[in-house]
């Protein structure tokens, strides 16, 4: 069964139970008002149908009528009257006689005066015997009998009850009371129906849609959830795993071009040197180098080739042991400001000959602690620095390393005057195989590996490495390590200098 039909039914019933109750409120209303349980059942009969008195009253109007017809002459008698008046005021009505237009009996217990005017005429077929009048504020329910006496004089008897004006009312407002109950609830009823369909039928019919659209494959779209109820966490959360999924998945395709590229780079990248060797090999067997100078040449071209590819086999295989974790790390305790010092002191003349002025700042040394493998940070530092070498053309030819800490990281800037990284390409220059200039690379004989090495390094350290260049001014590629001892005392002191 659907939600919808289900909300209908509970619906239909919470408004027939309310109507039931209504129902019986009504009653039980009535019964406060009259006292009486059995005028209930007449409380609509009095006054629209025929019978204004309740059974008892009836049997002794019967017997009075009977009188009437009969032995008219004893509707004069008092003392009778007033025994069948007795009997009817136990059931609280009333007894009346006129006899043309005087009294003749009245009970005491109907204080109108103004009785008489107001019955009806005599109206001898007898067809309109029962109705109700208003005297005033006052109701009265009657049945009457016309006959006539035994001198031809005309008589009336009528049996009299008195109703409560509040009774009279109500049971004239009572059908339209209930019947605008009834368009209220009905109207209630369709309202909240809508409103909770809308609320909950409609909610969930979008989360059925959007499950579909999963199931066929299809994550490009957003599901928005509206209000704060269980249906919108719930829709929320069908976003959340949406955008999940779909990171996922364009994860996976990520994951998946990647390799392909991966493969289409290596193949390039093996296939030059190895085409180069081959048309040098060629050259030697059809006997081309005809001296041996240029002998010399195809020999040398064949071994710088060999050498490229070997350097690049050796540093695919080292990028693909550390992004497969295969490559332990062997942490130790060092201080990353003498390490970089030392490294600097090696370099600096090696530099020279390349035409590039090393400085190399210390802040802090000796306070600088890192957990680290030496060898794999050293293959960082050169990696970063080859770089500079191979990019840097115009002198003034600079570079700077530079060890700063703080509270928990030591940072190492290592920064050039070179040509500088284009604002696009700064953010892929730690992708694997990545080359911001093809042609330039080619001279310079790059793989693109170099920097992803250093990222897979770094990160293996725990720390995080990024570059910041502007084009034509240089680039600084910004290594962060945590310290060994991040609360190293001294170091406030130290910071203060
Ligand atoms: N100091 C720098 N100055 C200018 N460009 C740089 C610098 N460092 C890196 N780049 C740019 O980032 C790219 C990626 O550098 P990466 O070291 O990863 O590869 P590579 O130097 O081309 O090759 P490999 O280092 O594997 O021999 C380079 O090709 C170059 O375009
Ligand atoms: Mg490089």
């Amino acid at each position: 069964m659907s939600i919808r039909v289900r909300l209908l039914l509970s619906y239909t019933c919470i408004l027939i139970v309310t109507i039931l109750l209504f129902l019986a409120a009504a009653l039980l209303f009535v019964v406060a008002l009259t006292g009486d349980v059995r005028s209930v059942k007449d409380f609509y009969n009095i006054h629209y149908a025929v019978n204004p008195l309740t059974e008892q009253e009836e049997t002794i109007f019967l017997d009075l009528k009977y009188l009437a017809k009969n032995e008219p002459e004893s509707l004069l008698d008092p003392k009778l009257l007033e025994q069948y008046n007795f009997k009817l005021r136990a059931m609280q009505a009333e007894l009346f006689i006129r006899k043309e237009d005087t009294q003749i009996y009245s009970s005491l217990s109907v204080k109108q005066p103004e009785l008489l005017a107001y019955l009806p005429d005599y109206e001898m077929n007898n067809n309109a015997i029962r109705d109700t009048l208003q005297i005033g504020d006052h109701f009265y329910a009657y049945a009457k009998f016309d006959f006539y006496f035994s001198d031809g004089a005309k008589g009336s008897m009528f049996v009299i009850r008195e109703r409560s004006p509040f009774a009279e009312v109500v049971r004239s407002l009572l059908p339209i009371i209930l019947g605008v109950l009834f368009i209220v609830l009905l109207l209630m009823n369709a309202l909240l129906y809508s409103l909770l369909t809308r609320s909950i039928v409609k909610p969930i019919r979008l989360l059925q849609k959007s499950a579909e659209r999963i199931k066929e494959g299809n994550l490009a779209f957003e599901l928005h959830a509206e209000g704060h109820d269980e249906i919108a966490q719930l829709s929320e959360s069908f976003e959340g795993m949406r955008v999940k999924l779909k990171e996922s998945v364009e994860k996976q395709l990520q994951y998946e071009n990647n390799r392909k590229e991966l493969i289409a780079n290596i193949t390039h990248d093996l296939k030059t040197p190895i085409t180069a060797i081959k048309a040098s090999i060629e050259g030697i067997r059809d006997g081309v180098p005809d001296t041996q100078q240029k002998m010399d040449r195809y020999v040398n071209t064949i071994l710088t080739k060999a050498d490229d590819m070997d350097q690049l086999i050796d540093e695919l295989f080292l990028y693909s042991k550390l992004d497969l974790k295969q490559l332990p790390f062997a942490f130790e305790e060092i201080s990353l400001g003498d390490f970089v010092g030392d490294y600097a002191d090696d370099l600096y003349y090696d530099l020279q000959d390349h035409g590039i002025i090393l400085t190399c700042e210390v802040e802090d040394e000796g306070s600088t602690t890192v957990l680290a493998d030496r060898d794999k940070l050293k293959r960082v530092l050169v990696n970063i620095v080859d770089n500079g070498v191979k990019y840097m053309v115009n002198a003034p030819k600079r570079m700077e390393l530079q060890v700063k800490r703080d509270r928990a990281f030591v940072t190492l800037a290592i920064r050039d005057n070179g040509p500088g990284i284009s604002e696009d390409a700064v953010p892929y220059v730690f992708d694997r195989f990545f080359r911001e200039d093809l042609s330039r690379s080619r001279q310079t004989g790059g793989s693109g590996l170099g920097l992803a090495i250093a990222k897979q390094i770094i990160e293996g350290h725990h720390g995080t490495i990024h570059a910041e260049s502007k084009p034509g001014e240089g680039t600084s590629i910004i290594i962060r390590l945590p310290l060994a001892k991040p609360q190293e005392d001294g170091y406030e002191e130290h910071s203060d200098h």
